[in-house]
């Protein structure tokens, strides 16, 4: 059973929490009506301090079909943050209205930082740069949907490897199943940063670094694509000669087997042309599903943790 009070990182889950987590997630997927009244009576509080369609809105849909109810804000500009009430604060108050708390925050260590004064579980739903480990999940749970196993997988990871958290919370996650290769597809500017490597690889990995997606795309199982993100540019003119480094269309997925799946956390821009959408191997509206149903699973898990 999962032993964790707050979800902080995806390095606070082992490998068998993962699994755990995948399998009863796969349980709700096939019959989502058996959970419709797990969490009746009980309260999801989200607080998010920074932009998000997607976390957001699955956290409540996920909730909600767990029969629970929701409360919360979408900006901090609608709370008592704008009078200077500290997060804190702010997160030790929603914890008395709530039983679980999904927020999101700009600044990196923001949910430690919560948990530290909270009465009730925390879910990091992003802090700024650092860590998505919910989008982890979402990911694991897509390609365990797909390939129906987490491992011998080759993972193409293409566009910002460098400010992409969700990146390198799946190189770290993936990297814990047997036999996962890894092919780091980005500009020089934007390739994974050295400590990332040095946390995740050792002399077993396999990875490689190339500049070039159609050079390497046949031999993919999994292809990772991401947003080059603008908000993390200090140049805008880097930004501008980066930003369509890779495109993903029809042309280049003539390249790729059969049974290569698309992933992408979205929001997108421009890496994926919507002609590719209509491809079965683009699957990265789905894995929008999935990241429903996952944070499903992750409630309840969390919630028979703690008792709540
Ligand atoms: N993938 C993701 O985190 O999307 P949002 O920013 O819309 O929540």
């Amino acid at each position: 059973m999962i032993n964790i009070k707050n979800l902080l990182s995806s390095e606070d889950l082992t490998k068998e929490d993962l699994y755990e987590i995948v399998d009863l997630a796969n349980e709700i997927v096939k019959s989502p009506e058996d959970f419709s009244h797990i969490c009746d009576g009980k309260i999801l509080g989200t607080l998010f301090f920074e932009p998000s369609t997607r976390t957001r809105l699955s956290f409540t849909a996920a909730m909600d079909r767990l029969g629970g109810k929701v409360l919360g804000f979408s900006e901090a500009g609608s709370s008592s943050t704008t009078k200077g009430e500290s997060l804190q604060d702010t997160v030790r108050t929603v914890s008395q209205y709530a039983d679980i708390i999904a927020m999101r925050h700009p600044q990196e260590g923001a949910a430690y930082l919560a948990s530290l004064t909270a009465d009730c579980p925390i879910i990091n739903a992003g802090d700024g740069g650092h860590q998505h480990p919910t989008q982890t999940l979402t990911d694991v749970l897509t390609i365990s949907q797909y390939k129906h196993s987490l491992e011998n997988h080759t993972i193409g990871l293409v566009g910002d490897l460098k400010y992409g958290r969700t990146v390198h919370s799946l190189i770290k996650v993936m990297n814990l199943f047997d036999n996962n290769k890894f092919i780091l597809i980005s500009p020089d500017e934007l390739k994974l940063p050295q400590y990332v490597k040095e946390e995740v690889f050792d002399a077993n990995s396999q990875y490689k670094e190339v500049r070039n997606l159609e050079e390497v795309i046949p031999e993919c199982d999994i292809l990772y694509m991401t947003r080059i993100q603008k908000e993390r540019f200090f140049s805008q003119s880097q930004y501008t000669r980066l930003k369509d480094s890779y495109v993903l269309d029809c042309e280049k997925m003539k390249l790729a087997k059969d049974d290569m799946i698309v992933l992408h956390p979205l929001p997108r821009v421009n890496e994926i042309a919507t002609e590719v959408d209509k491809d079965p191997r683009a699957v990265y509206f789905n894995q929008v599903k999935f990241g429903m149903y996952v944070r499903m699973a992750l409630i309840m898990k969390l919630l028979e943790a703690n008792n709540a």
